[in-house]
């Protein structure tokens, strides 16, 4: 595997697989890689002749300063399980490399980036855009690969997309789950034992309200899923939306949409973790 640092010559690779009348996929991530991520890398590279993950930590995206200088950096493992999953290049930048100049773009992504995420975290989702077009711009993918994890994140991207006029796929793809239930995050290995040992309570409360939502009503389900991950020591929710697959509003009735997905966030004591589940799926 080759792990490049700068844009110049990463697009000089890029331009000459290209020519060459290969594929490329592109995997964006934070580092810090955990099956979850890999699971992105293994579908790209069993896709597209060439398959470039990036690791860049990206400034812009964190509105909480602390959880900047918190994120686990682990280049050289990152590296090890990249090359162990058939991964062709790294693309590995400095801050300075792909901010050189402070990034001042402001994107209209709509009303899917109000909700949820956009609304505990403003200005999240206009940093992702910042960092993702620019890895968009410099991969020029036939293919690009993210996790339904974060669900918002996918359909942010979408609507970036869309705008600035980007035609390649984006694909979803399926949360990573420990045997336990809990979704694989990098955030996990900040927790304490006592945390950790709690923390599949979010996905086990999240698939027992599928059952649940069989005979309550949306609000019904959203308070007991909230009032049930409230009880657990140390768990406070910060939100549970019931929404809409695509437009990602909330809805009112089970009857209001065929694409219905719930999606939480909880803090785990200091960590913030995120989670959601698919209630309805629409028939292909
Ligand atoms: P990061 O949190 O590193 O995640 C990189 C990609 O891995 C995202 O698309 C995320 O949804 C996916 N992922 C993480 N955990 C997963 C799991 N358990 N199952 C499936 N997919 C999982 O998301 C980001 O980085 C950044 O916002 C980024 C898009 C790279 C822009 O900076």
């Amino acid at each position: 595997m080759k792990v490049f640092t700068t844009i110049a010559e990463l697009r000089q690779q890029l331009d000459s697989d290209r020519n060459a009348g290969k594929t490329i996929g592109l995997v964006p991530t934070m580092g810090a890689l955990h099956n979850g991520h890999l699971q992105l890398v293994k579908t790209s590279v069993a896709n597209n002749d060439v398959t470039v993950v990036s690791i860049f930590v990206n400034p812009t995206q964190f509105n909480d300063k602390n959880d900047l200088r918190l994120y686990p950096r682990t280049l050289d493992k990152d590296c090890e399980l990249l090359e162990s999953v058939g991964c062709d290049y790294a693309f590995a930048p400095s801050v300075e490399e792909i901010y050189p100049t402070e990034d001042t773009r402001v994107f209209d992504l709509g009303p899917v980036a109000e909700v949820m995420e956009g609304k505990y975290r403003p200005g999240h989702f206009n940093g992702v855009a910042q960092i993702v077009s620019k890895l968009f711009d410099i991969a020029s993918p036939d293919n690009a690969y993210f996790g339904e994890k974060d669900f918002q994140q996918i359909a942010v991207i979408r609507a970036m997309a869309a705008q600035l006029g980007y035609t390649f796929n984006i694909v979803a793809v399926p949360i990573v789950r420990e045997a336990d239930g809990l979704a694989l995050s990098s955030r996990n290995t900040r927790l304490t034992e006592s945390q950790r040992r709690n923390a599949p309570k979010i996905a086990e409360t999240l698939f027992k309200s599928r059952t649940f939502a069989a005979n309550h009503s949306v609000k019904e389900t959203i308070d007991n899923v909230v009032a049930t991950l409230n009880a657990v020591p140390e768990m406070r929710v910060e939100y549970y939306e019931i929404i809409d697959g695509n437009t990602l509003q909330p809805i009112a009735d089970w009857n209001d949409s065929d694409y219905i997905v719930g999606c939480i966030t909880v803090y785990n004591g200091e960590v913030r973790l995120i989670d959601n589940i698919a209630y309805r799926r629409p028939q292909p």
